[in-house]
Parts: structure tokens; C-alpha cells; sequence
């Protein structure tokens, strides 16, 4: 990879990151779809003919490609600029060349396994190129040949009953015996000899685990990869089709299952890595569609920003260029950009609100406001790089999730807080019951080691596609909740912003959709009221996973509840409380209410799912 140092162009750039590193390789291209100059082919032009359903066949749109990486020379370009795209190829041809019975099946059977190998599930899951899917092929029913040895249906075998746990994803619905058998007794008391007795059988239990680790208790994640890795490397694709264990169509499952976000950014690395005064030189590639927005409404927020602070009078006291940002996409969130804004307008708030809006309804409904509208697409990403992007540009952000109902300004309970303590950089809303954060509502002050915590949290979700962006948040905080063995964090404990929850009894509170949310005291005394509406992302595993676990259920709907209200259009008008307007709302607002304080010292926030390797 390319390793550009550019601390000569930053001079005494005070970002440690930058420093080390290009942008573009903190956040690498791995769909080949950012521009770039003289390439050896047109790499997004294939991978979104690849994207199209099964339309010509992958092999019918590959042509072309697959000629050009047919000499040496040409491949080696390839390496160096889509590795993943000349994996995609070799697997293309690997598949042809076993359908035709020809000898060159080996030669491309080693190069895609050492591809796999080093790329590894974490990031062929995440990647567009569509790897796993092609390997899950009909080819290899037509090779038809049983590999008995690696099927371990042989009854001496006497760890576990191979047979029936393979025979367990015939099964309309297996998750669940599958579940119980990898976690079960006799692949824990004894997983060294499980792996030579029938090193399928446990690659599988070992895909398993990493599936259900990755929704749960993503640090095991890794562990189980490295098993299942280990296992792929040393068996021949055509083997593992033959053995019946049914991995080569697992490795696509899982990947669609537990991905919560693509490799895909709207910002260009070096809008969301760099200072702007230091970036000019970097500048040379377009800015991207989401930058051009912001950089057509950053004098207006500026503006804003700076009257309020005059307003509240504490400008000299205390630093602070306060703005707001939040996102939306799909049919549930989308339609009510306008309410929201309008909300925050009637709240005297709304000149310094940016909308990410990640579809045309989202970007429609913020215009018919005439709100500050950025364009962008759906990820779960954007909740990290928009605030990061405003923070680079010298705003403090208070980041509120759509699904966040603001009763009053944020302003004076921030300004009373961070004058308490001025050593504060960054504030979160938590549980009532629990010490938990809850990255619905944060505020990050523009500071040097918030900036670098953020970009850094931002680089790690970008490269583990299945993390849970509020865990990844609370892990990165050291505020109790783990996505890595605390070595493997890339930020030191010395290096976290200085932190504390925004008040989490009355004023930024949540619904009682999970038992540790809620709120108590005097309603007129509320901020923020998050309906926790939902998923914060697209993954299938959060759907699945609170469907299974009970979560999800008894959900009332909130949002439409407080930002439907085609009966009382002065919500979205005026400042007035919801409680005071409408017995309805009232209702619903004391369904979360707890009749007591809350507790002295609420529950440790820590993990619930014990790890078993
Ligand atoms: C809001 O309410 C109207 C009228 O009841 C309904 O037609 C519409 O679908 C609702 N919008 C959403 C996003 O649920
Ligand atoms: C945290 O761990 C302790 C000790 O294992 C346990 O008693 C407590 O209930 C846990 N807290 C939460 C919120 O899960």
C-alpha cells in the first residue's frame, strides 16, 4: 500500500494519525470504487455490473476483465490497485475451469484460497465484490465427488456426532440446534481434538460462533475467524463442496446476516481525516457530493452558531461554536426530516441543524423546509463521519438521532455543565438504571483528542463490518462495554476524551422500550426524549436478533406517536411541551416515568453474554 508522508505538508499538524498515514490507507478502497488515474480496467464499472442480480451472469459481465488479468503484468497492476477485484476474477475462473474438468483448476484454486486466506471473513464480508456468493456455485454439485474423509461420518469418530450436527442445516430453521451443538459441551471440553477429528466440522461450529459472537460479544469474533481460517487454508475448495458441510454457502449467509455497514463512505478520506487548512494539498480529487453541501451551508451554521453564543452571552467564558446534526433514510424516518427540523426551528435551534439526509424522501422532506440538507447514502458510518467532518471544521456537535424528540434547547443544561466542569469534551446521554451510554445524543467539543478518538473509532468501524456502532462508542469510551481485548484498542485509556452523561434521570431520558430506560421528576424539566425507535442500522442480525430474544416486541410507535401529529400541527411550530398539548402524548411520556429516583449507584454497564471460546 501506498504510504505517503505527508507530515511535510503539515507542517506542526497536531494529528498524530495524519501524521503516520495517508487517509486513503486508514480507510481503504476496497471495492475499487474512488476515482483514480490510468487504471488497468474499470473497476466499479465491473463490480456494479457484478451488483446486478444474477441478470447476464457473473460470467457474461466479466469478460472483459477476466481477459486483461490473464498475463503477468497485468495482474500485478491488479494487486496493487483492487486486490479484491482480481480475487473476484481468479474465483471466476477457478469455477470455469473445474466445470471444464481442465488443469488449470489448481493453479486458481491456490491463488483464491491464499486470497481468502488473507483477506479473511472480516473483510470479505463487508466488501461488494460478491466473493462468497460466487463460491456458493453449482460447480461443484457437478464435480459430485463425496470426499468421505472430510465428511466425518464415519461413527469411530467420537467427539460429537458429525452426521447429525451437518444434518442440523438441512433444517428449514437450524440457528438454533446449530447454536446449541457449537456451544455445546463437547466442542468446549475438547475443541484441539475436535479440529483434527473432523477440521469441517469445527470450521463450521467455528462460523457458527463468530455469527452469534458478532451480535453479542463481538471480542470473540476474531478468535473464531482465526479458527475458521486456519481450517480453510489447508483444505482445497473443491474438498470442502465435496465433504457436505455446508460452508461455502454459510460464509455468504453469515456475511448477509451480521454485516451491519459496506466499505463505502460519502466523505473522501481526506475530508474526514484531515484538518481542511492542512488538506488543501490532498485536494486535488473533487471534493465529494456530501462535502459540497456542507460547504455551501458552513458560513450560514457558522453564523448561526456564533449569534447564539452572543445570545446566551458566554462567549469569552466559554469556547463554544455549537451546531447540531442528524441523519435519516427509509420510509420510517424519512417523512418526518421536516417535522424534526421544524421542531428544532420552533425551538430556536434550527439555523444550527445539519440533516445527513441518506435518501431522495429524506433529502425532499429537509428541503421543503429549507433545512441545511447534506446529501449522503445509507450507512450506518454516517452517524460517525458527519459529526467528525463538522468537528474538522472547528464546530462542537451535539449529534441527536432522529428518533430524539427535543422538548427544549439543549443549550442551557450543556452550558451549565461543561461551566462546572470546563475540563469536559465530550457528553453522552446513558440509562436510567443502568450506567450505560446511549450515542443518541452526544455532544463532542472540537478539541484535539476528541477529533483523533473520533477519527480513529470511525477507521476501526469502517473495518469490522459487523460492530455495533453504540458498542463500538462504549468500548472506545472504556465505558464498559467491549469490542476488543483491551490491547487491541487503538486508543490508550490516557487517550480518551474527557467524559461524563448528559443527565440521564430528567433531562436527556429515554423510552421505557428496554427496563433500565425511563425517567422521573418534573416533565417540564425534560431536554430530550429518545423514542428509541428501532434499529440503529440495517443489519438483518438486529432484526433477528431482537425478534429472538424477545427485544422489539411490545415496541409502541413512538415516533409516529410524537412526530405524526397532523392534529396538532403547533408541535412542529411552537415551543410547547407535548404534555401539555395532548393527553395522548402525556400518556405515553408517563409510560416511561419510574415512580422512584434513580438509584444511587445504578447498575454496572458490562457485558451480558458470557464468552466461551
Ligand atoms: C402519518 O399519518 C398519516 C395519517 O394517519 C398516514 O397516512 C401516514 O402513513 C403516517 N406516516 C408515517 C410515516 O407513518
Ligand atoms: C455486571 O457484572 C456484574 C458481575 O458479573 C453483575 O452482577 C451485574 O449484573 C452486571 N451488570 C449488568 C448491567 O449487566
Amino acid at each position: 500500500m501506498r504510504r505517503v508522508s505527508i507530515v511535510v505538508l503539515l507542517g506542526a499538524a497536531e494529528f498524530v494519525l495524519v501524521q503516520v498515514q495517508d487517509p486513503e490507507d486508514l480507510l481503504v478502497d476496497y471495492d475499487c470504487v474512488r476515482p483514480r488515474k490510468n487504471s488497468l480496467l474499470d473497476w466499479s464499472g465491473w463490480l456494479q455490473k457484478l451488483q446486478q442480480p444474477r441478470g447476464e451472469g457473473w460470467m457474461a459481465v466479466s469478460r472483459e476483465p477476466l481477459s486483461l488479468l490473464n498475463n503477468e503484468k497485468n495482474r500485478q497492476q491488479a494487486i496493487e490497485e483492487c486486490p479484491l477485484g482480481l480475487l473476484m476474477g481468479d474465483v471466476l475462473q477457478m469455477l470455469a475451469c473445474f466445470d471444464k474438468r481442465h488443469p488449470c483448476a489448481g493453479t486458481f484454486e491456490s491463488l483464491v484460497r491464499e486470497g481468502m486466506a488473507f483477506f479473511g471473513l472480516r473483510v470479505l464480508m463487508g466488501t461488494r465484490w460478491p466473493i462468497y456468493e460466487t463460491l456458493h456455485s453449482d460447480v461443484w454439485r457437478r464435480l459430485a465427488r463425496e470426499d468421505a474423509d472430510l465428511a466425518c461420518e464415519d461413527p469411530e469418530k467420537r467427539i460429537l456426532n458429525w452426521g447429525r450436527f451437518k444434518r442440523v442445516f438441512d433444517l428449514e430453521d437450524w440457528y438454533q440446534s446449530a447454536v446449541d451443538i457449537a456451544y455445546g459441551p463437547e466442542l468446549e471440553v475438547s475443541w484441539r481434538e475436535a479440529a483434527l477429528e473432523c477440521p469441517l466440522g469445527f470450521a463450521t461450529a467455528n462460523l457458527i460462533k463468530a455469527m452469534l459472537c458478532s451480535h453479542t460479544e463481538s471480542v470473540c469474533f476474531r478468535a473464531h475467524e482465526t479458527m475458521l481460517s486456519a481450517v480453510l487454508q489447508d483444505v482445497p475448495l473443491q474438498r470442502v463442496a465435496g465433504s457436505g458441510w455446508p460452508l461455502l454457502h454459510l460464509l455468504g449467509h453469515v456475511s448477509r446476516v451480521v454485516r451491519r455497514h459496506r466499505f463505502q463512505l460519502d466523505f473522501t478520506p481526506g475530508e474526514l481525516l484531515l484538518r481542511p487548512n492542512a488538506g488543501r494539498v490532498q485536494r486535488e480529487a473533487a471534493a465529494s457530493s456530501s462535502m459540497q453541501d456542507l460547504q455551501a451551508i458552513i458560513p450560514k451554521l457558522r453564523e448561526a452558531a456564533d449569534q447564539t453564543a452572543t445570545r446566551f452571552a458566554f462567549r469569552g467564558a466559554l469556547s463554544l461554536r455549537l451546531i447540531y446534526a442528524t441523519m435519516a433514510h427509509g420510509p420510517r424516518f424519512s417523512p418526518y426530516v421536516s417535522r424534526f427540523i421544524g421542531r428544532a426551528s420552533a425551538l430556536g435551534i434550527g439555523d444550527e441543524l445539519v440533516v445527513f439526509c441518506l435518501d431522495e424522501e429524506a433529502l425532499a422532506s429537509c428541503r421543503a423546509v429549507q433545512g441545511h440538507c447534506v446529501r449522503g447514502t445509507p450507512s450506518i458510518l454516517n452517524k460517525f463521519t458527519l459529526p467528525l467532518v463538522l468537528l474538522q471544521h472547528d464546530f462542537d456537535v451535539m449529534w441527536l438521532d432522529l428518533d430524539v424528540f427535543l422538548f427544549q434547547s439543549p443549550m442551557t443544561p450543556v452550558i451549565r455543565q461543561l461551566r462546572e466542569n470546563t475540563a469536559l469534551e465530550l457528553l453522552i446521554s446513558g440509562s436510567f438504571a443502568v450506567d450505560c451510554i446511549c450515542s443518541g445524543i452526544v455532544l463532542f467539543r472540537s478539541t484535539e483528542s476528541v477529533r483523533s478518538w473520533l477519527a480513529q473509532l470511525l477507521v476501526w468501524m469502517y473495518e469490522h463490518p459487523y460492530e455495533h456502532d453504540q458498542k463500538a462508542f462504549s468500548a472506545f469510551l472504556r465505558a464498559g462495554e467491549r469490542v476488543a481485548f483491551e490491547s487491541e484498542l487503538p486508543v490508550p485509556p490516557e487517550k480518551v476524551p474527557k467524559w461524563d452523561f448528559l443527565d440521564p434521570e430528567t433531562e436527556f431520558v429515554s423510552a421505557r422500550h428496554v427496563d433500565v430506560a425511563g425517567w422521573t421528576g418534573d416533565p417540564d424539566k425534560i431536554i430530550a426524549f429518545h423514542l428509541l425507535h428501532g434499529d440503529s442500522d440495517d443489519a438483518d442480525a438486529s432484526r433477528q436478533f431482537a425478534a429472538r430474544h424477545g427485544l422489539g416486541i411490545g415496541y409502541e410507535p413512538l415516533l409516529d406517536l410524537f412526530f405524526n401529529r397532523t392534529d396538532f400541527p403547533e408541535l412542529y411550530k411552537t415551543p410547547v411541551l407535548p404534555h401539555r398539548l395532548s393527553p395522548e402524548l402525556r400518556d405515553a411520556l408517563w409510560r416511561s416515568r419510574w415512580p422512584a429516583p434513580r438509584p444511587k449507584s445504578p447498575a454496572r454497564c458490562n457485558e451480558t453474554v458470557p464468552m466461551r471460546f
